[in-house]
């Protein structure tokens, strides 16, 4: 799945601008204990976040907006580029100060934890590197949290939790949630058997696992119980979803049959899913993009390469002209569908030639958002050992061009909407006094003029104007 940008909360957000989840204080636990998470990363590291703060709550953690006072703070890293790691040392710098401090004005001790992928990844080195440290715990443990808190505080040592067991993760974690606003994530996969070449994580989420529909359904409802109006289901391969059918016939339901269950459930009106792999786009999942209304006009399916050296080279799985392929059948299932995709420039090898591959790839497919990034070589895995590295100046130069060309198509995507009216999701205020924000079905943070009351709701918004990254319109 891909990182978040921080153009929305929903769609890939930039690894340099990690989310906060933040959470009223709850005034209801006495001598609640505060708690600071800090999110980096993909759409699957905001779920576990928030995730680890409904385990904390019964135990008296409430969120808090700053990490100074906090009890336990929780960093919950990505391990996806090499800037993204090193970004957790520096912030565990800074949080070793604070902790003095709080330490120097009388206020007791500060629990500090790392999580997520680089937890996985590098446990013991953080703990070596980092003694401010006193747990690490991996993307599969976190139903452990309270129990390894406890561990910590008595035995005043270091708690190292690194196993593998997607499957106890999710039978331990509660089937209720605490959303945070009226679109929410759900995990219905979580791991990766595909080995790209470039990637860490199948070794950080470990080896595939689809929930079982039944859970995901309980943890829908309790949502849309909740207010919740937009799901969008997450698992890094998501299209890979398969369990038993919950009928008992013994078939087995794919993620097409899971959209069109969830997409009963009364209240959810916006389903969307990512992030798809192109090798398991089946026929159900593309007839289900051009037949189920909940379902937003949004596809995001990363092609990484155009050149198919480069795409072998990477263990993709599949040729440009099958991914263009797939694209032409889904236009055709949905022809108002608007794409997104990932890229990567400077893999091994990647010559001029196969960097014009991919620029074709764009100017063929035609994107309406993108993430684009250059390869960044990670220790471990495959890529990293091989021959003809591509100089730090040429990935610069590649990205430049392909971002100019990738950002131009957004930018006609944009405009292209002006004058239209789209259904717009009412998250909240915007900047100004009387406006409010929201996202289109294209996941564009859009802002217009209206009542306070419309928040939680989908109204029809006319698009006046269109920025590179956002809509202006009037509601309708
Ligand atoms: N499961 C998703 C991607 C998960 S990672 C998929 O198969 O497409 C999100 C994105 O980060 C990837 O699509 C890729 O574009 C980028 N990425 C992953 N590893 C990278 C690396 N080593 N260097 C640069 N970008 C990388
Ligand atoms: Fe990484 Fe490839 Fe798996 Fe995506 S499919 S998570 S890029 S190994
Ligand atoms: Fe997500 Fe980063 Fe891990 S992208 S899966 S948090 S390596």
């Amino acid at each position: 799945m891909s990182d978040i940008s921080p153009r929305d909360k929903n769609a890939p957000r930039d690894i340099d601008t990690p989310a906060i989840v933040k959470r009223e204080a709850n005034v209801d636990i006495p001598n609640s204990k505060k708690l600071f998470i800090k999110t980096y990363g993909c759409q699957m590291n905001v779920y576990d976040s928030e995730r680890m703060a409904d385990v904390l709550a019964p135990v008296g953690y409430a969120a808090v907006d700053t990490p100074d006072e906090a009890d336990l703070v929780v960093l919950n890293t990505c391990h996806i580029r090499e800037k993204a790691a090193e970004k957790v040392y520096s912030e565990l710098g800074r949080i070793r100060k604070m902790k003095e401090a709080k330490a120097g004005r009388g206020e007791g001790d500060m629990t500090v934890a790392v999580a997520g992928c680089v937890a996985q990844a590098e446990g013991e080195e953080i703990m070596r590197r980092a003694p401010v440290v006193d747990m690490v715990l991996g993307p599969q443990t976190y139903h452990k949290l309270p129990e390894m808190i406890a561990r910590v505080s008595r035995a005043q040592g270091e708690v190292l939790e690194t196993d593998f067991d997607t499957q106890e993760k999710f039978d331990e974690l509660p089937t209720t949630r605490d959303p945070k606003g009226f679109s929410a994530f759900l995990t219905v996969q979580e791991g990766c058997d595909k080995f790209c070449t470039f990637c860490v994580v199948p070794y950080t989420r470990g080896a595939e696992v689809s929930r079982p529909v039944e859970q995901i359904v309980a943890e829908a409802r309790d949502l849309a119980k909740k207010g919740v109006r937009e799901i969008t289901l997450i698992g890094q391969n998501v299209n890979a979803y398969h369990a038993d059918a919950p009928d008992g016939s013994g078939k087995t339901w794919g993620l097409g049959a899971l959209i069109r269950h969830v997409a009963k459930i009364g209240g959810i009106d916006r389903i969307r899913f990512t992030t798809s792999h192109p090798r398991d786009m089946d026929e159900d999942l593309i007839k289900t993009l051009g037949d189920e209304e909940k379902l937003m006009p949004y596809f995001h399916l990363p092609i990484q390469a155009g050149s198919d050296k480069i795409l072998r080279a990477m263990n993709r799985g599949h040729s440009y002209a099958e991914y263009r392929d797939l694209i032409g059948r889904i236009r055709e299932a949905r022809p108002d569908i608007a794409l997104s995709g990932d890229f990567i420039v400077g893999f091994p090898g990647e010559t001029d030639l196969d960097f014009e591959q991919t620029l074709k790839c764009v100017d063929e497919i035609v994107y309406g958002s993108s993430f684009s990034f250059k390869y960044s070589v990670r220790p471990g895995t495959p890529g990293a050992g091989l021959p003809r590295q591509v100089p730090e100046d040429v990935k610069s130069e590649r990205l430049k061009i392909l971002q100019d060309r990738l950002y131009a198509q957004q930018f006609a995507f944009n405009q292209s909407l002006v004058g239209k009216t789209l259904p717009v999701l009412v998250e909240g205020t915007g900047r100004e006094d009387g406006q409010l924000f929201g996202r289109s079905p294209y996941l564009q943070g859009t802002h217009f003029m209206g009542a306070e009351n419309l928040i939680g709701q989908i109204v029809p918004v006319q698009i006046t104007s269109a920025g590179k990254n956002s809509l202006i319109g009037d509601l309708a």
